[in-house]
């Protein structure tokens, strides 16, 4: 059942060959990364592989011609390695399993190679996701160009092969966005928990006080007993002055009552991730400054999600997000009006970059941060200004279409300074939650968890 997706997947992909004149492409699968001596990192395959096999063995490889035949290479059978490592599906089950037509041991990929590359028009292959390709490749090639007296015909151009799979990945199938809603589901609920559990702990006491990794764990028990595989990034558990910290990471700092604690934290399920950020009290109860600059975010969120539908350039829930917070940085005296204007004022010199540094949100699908082009395809770049106000050439954002996955997700973070008024010092917020551009607006998949304070302070009291 799941096969046909694949498949028609690849038959996407033949046929995207067929309209540039033919060719052949090849794409391997990521390789495993030993952390030190016999134990590896956890195993994570490559997205677009997965996208094109939903095949997650290491070693494989995935051939798609023009012609629509598929070959897969993977990893033979070896009872003595399945002992230790676990089953392999070996390349004699692989054409019925996974609905490819050939499929061969990966020991035979350098006999096989030349052979499936040989009078091939193009090779397409991902340029820049896997190490030490572009020599393989050449080794290949050359192999073909050795013969080329006795007839043989090498491939004459060789393209990327990510620019048709971003552009197809960008979209989002129903069965994609299934997961994703499921992914949100899990994601919201691992917050729910660890908002409850911060108050809960505190208001029980915690031996050597609570700390980011509690929350973290919790996080974890949530995702992991829905049966995701993994979290989608490291998650943040920031408290106090770290949710500053754009990356930081869970650590071991104690959350303290009266502290907020931001946490950026999303499941990896079925190879699709999700991204939620939550900015709470730890003890439940917001501070009135807290309280002040944590509904001004959420009103840039509100800007941002309604600036979010089809037709939409990527970038207008940015530019409205970031208008709402610079005017509340003008209104809670974060910028002195007398320096700094008006909000078009502010928006003009950048100025709100001193507390909102970041973009309000990216591409999420099979990898938190997806592929896909920012900007529209086939239009004319135009002059703009850049984040330093210099004239660039650029061309204009994407417009938003429907099946497109986003996540909007402002921010403000005031580190202390001289002018910048105490009572907001070390408070760090962001709020993030994933949309999907539907027909007629947006979906967000993530609100399983509270995002208005009241609402949140009502969790936590539970
Ligand atoms: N968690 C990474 C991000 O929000 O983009
Ligand atoms: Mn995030
Ligand atoms: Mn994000």
């Amino acid at each position: 059942m799941t096969t046909t997706i694949y498949q028609k997947r690849r038959a996407a992909i033949a046929r995207a060959l067929k309209a540039a004149g033919g060719g052949v492409a090849l794409l391997p699968t990521a390789p495993e990364v030993p952390r030190n001596r016999d134990s590896d990192f956890p195993y994570r395959h490559d997205s677009y592989f997965y996208y094109l096999t939903g095949f997650s063995e290491p070693g494989s490889w995935l051939v798609i011609e023009a012609s629509g035949r598929s070959t897969l290479f993977c990893r033979p059978k070896d009872l003595e390695r399945e002992i230790w490592d676990g089953f392999r599906l070996g390349p004699k089950a692989a054409p019925a399993e996974l609905g490819v037509d050939a499929a061969f041991s990966v020991d035979a990929l350098d006999e096989q190679l030349p052979t499936l590359l040989t009078s091939q028009k193009a090779v397409w292959w991902p340029f820049a996701t896997h190490a030490g390709l572009q020599e393989r490749m050449d080794g290949w090639l050359g192999q073909i160009r050795a013969r080329v007296r006795f007839g043989a015909e090498c491939p004459q151009s060789q393209h990327d092969l990510c620019r048709l799979l971003d552009e197809m990945r960008l979209f989002k199938d129903s069965h994609e966005v299934a997961i994703l809603r499921r992914a949100g589901k899990i994601s919201a609920a691992a917050h729910v928990r660890a908002m409850q559990a911060s108050a809960a702990l505190l208001r029980q006491g915690v031996k050597g006080g609570l700390r980011e990794y509690h929350l973290e764990a919790e996080l974890l028990h949530e995702f992991r007993r829905h049966g995701s595989q993994a979290p989608a990034y490291g998650s943040i558990v920031a408290a106090g002055a770290n949710a500053c910290v754009l990356h930081y990471r869970a650590g071991h700092a104690e959350l303290k009552p009266g502290e907020l604690c931001l946490i950026d934290a999303g499941c990896e399920l079925d190879g699709y991730a999700s991204d939620i950020t939550r900015t709470f009290p730890a003890d439940g109860q917001f501070t009135p400054a807290q309280r002040t600059l944590y509904d001004l975010v959420l009103a840039a969120q509100d800007a941002a999600v309604k600036a979010t539908r089809p037709g939409k350039r990527f970038t207008d829930p940015h530019d409205a997000a970031t208008r709402v917070l610079a005017q509340g940085m003008l209104d809670t005296g974060l910028l002195p009006k007398a320096k700094h204007g008006k909000v078009d004022d502010v928006l003009e010199s950048g100025a709100y970059r001193q507390f909102y540094m970041h973009r309000t949100g990216h591409w999420m699908g099979m990898d938190v941060h997806d592929c896909g082009d920012y900007t529209e395809p086939g239009s004319k770049p135009r002059e703009e200004k850049d984040a330093l106000g210099q004239s660039v050439m650029r061309k204009p954002a994407r417009i938003l279409r429907p099946g497109m996955v986003l996540t909007i997700e402002p921010g403000i973070y005031v580190r202390p300074a001289k002018n910048v008024p105490k009572e907001f010092w070390n408070i760090g917020i962001r709020i993030e939650d994933d949309a999907l551009v539907t027909a007629k607006g947006y979906e967000l998949m993530t609100r399983g968890v509270p995002v208005k304070a009241d609402e949140i302070e009502a969790l936590m009291r539970g």
